[in-house]
């Protein structure tokens, strides 16, 4: 493959990556991937709850406006995420108390300061994140046990703040969780009934190497169907799911991983244009993927980029489509 060309450059939709604000602006590599590579960047972590309103009569801002200045100086679209999640909280609102009313101005005033300081910078956002349980029922969180209907108010208010962010629920583990995306389309038509905006649907794309291959294409095509945009926001595909010790990423697990990405490409581009949000990656390279550190498991090789910032074997395969 040639070094000039880009997987951004190849595909008719945003190839974008998560990035972390201290690796931009410590790591030369890094950000040399960033810049070049992608055209579209997510906040790993600093737009959540927990580090953008860490005390509730202070937002901390400095972080999230480090990357949106990094993606308009680069021309980089910039996805939101996210606005309620169930990790993350920060203490003070993990300990807060008072009726309907309170939780609901609470949240609403942390939805609405968040998406307005964004407006017009981020294109979209990931409004809701992991509402529900594998079975399909409500995720139990301080959300949901305090404002019973706190997703549909969260996309009400989120419209409210910015109405021209695209609105995504996103969620993980659809793929072989019938339970989990019948109640995401469940969701969708009850929002859509009450007509309360949501525009988009992210599949995060957590997946590992023996993920099956019709699960994944069952849940596209059943979230294609909705006619919302698309999002793939969090892909990456582990190849040492069990975290064994002893794991080598040899030839057949390297060609197991390229047959996945490839999949997973495919099923994307036969997804019709006008919803065709963009494919992002969960980090940049395999030594910062959130698998190594969340889930300690050192051996592990998930993306596209090696440990000293080269394009793996699997990046040219998505060179050419
Ligand atoms: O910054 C603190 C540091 O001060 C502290 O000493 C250290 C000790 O634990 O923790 C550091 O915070 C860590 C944070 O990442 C920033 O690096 C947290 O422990 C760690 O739990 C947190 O992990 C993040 C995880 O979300 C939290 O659930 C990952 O970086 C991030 O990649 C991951 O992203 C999520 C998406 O938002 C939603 N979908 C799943 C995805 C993967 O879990």
């Amino acid at each position: 493959y040639s070094q000039d060309r880009y997987i951004k450059d190849q595909y008719t939709f945003p190839i974008g990556a998560s990035v972390n604000p201290r690796l931009l602006s410590t790591n030369e590599a890094y950000r040399n991937l960033a810049t070049s590579e992608f055209n579209s960047i997510t906040a790993e972590n600093h737009m959540k709850m927990m580090l953008i309103h860490p005390d509730s009569e202070l937002f901390d801002f400095s972080k999230g406006d480090e990357l949106i200045q990094f993606a308009r100086d680069n021309n980089k679209r910039m996805h939101g995420h996210t606005l309620v999640w169930h990790n993350q909280v920060p203490a003070w609102m993990l300990a807060f108390s008072g009726d309907l009313q309170a939780w609901e101005n609470m949240l609403k005033n942390h939805i609405q300061t968040v998406a307005k300081h964004y407006q017009g910078q981020v294109s979209g956002w990931d409004v809701v994140n992991e509402a529900f349980l594998d079975d399909g029922s409500l995720r139990p969180s301080i959300w949901s046990k305090n404002i019973p209907d706190y997703i549909a108010k969260s996309f009400q208010w989120a419209h409210e703040a910015d109405p021209n962010a695209l609105l995504f629920y996103n969620d993980y583990g659809q793929d072989g969780k019938p339970h989990k995306m019948e109640a995401i389309l469940n969701l969708v038509k009850d929002l859509q009934a009450r007509q309360i905006p949501i525009h988009g649907l992210g599949l995060q794309m957590h997946i590992n190497i023996s993920a099956k291959n019709e699960d994944i294409r069952r849940v596209i095509e059943q979230s294609t169907a909705t006619g919302l945009a698309i999002h793939f926001s969090e892909l990456d595909i582990a190849v040492n799911p069990k975290n064994d010790s002893t794991f080598v990423f040899n030839e057949a697990a390297k060609e197991a991983q390229m047959q996945k990405f490839n999949l997973v490409f495919n099923a994307y581009r036969a997804i019709p244009k006008q919803q065709q949000y963009g494919i992002t990656f969960w980090n940049v390279g395999d030594r910062d993927s959130w698998l190594r550190g969340y889930f300690k498991r050192p051996k592990e090789y998930p993306l596209l980029f090696d440990d000293q910032y080269h394009r793996k074997p699997v990046y040219s395969n998505l060179l050419y489509p």
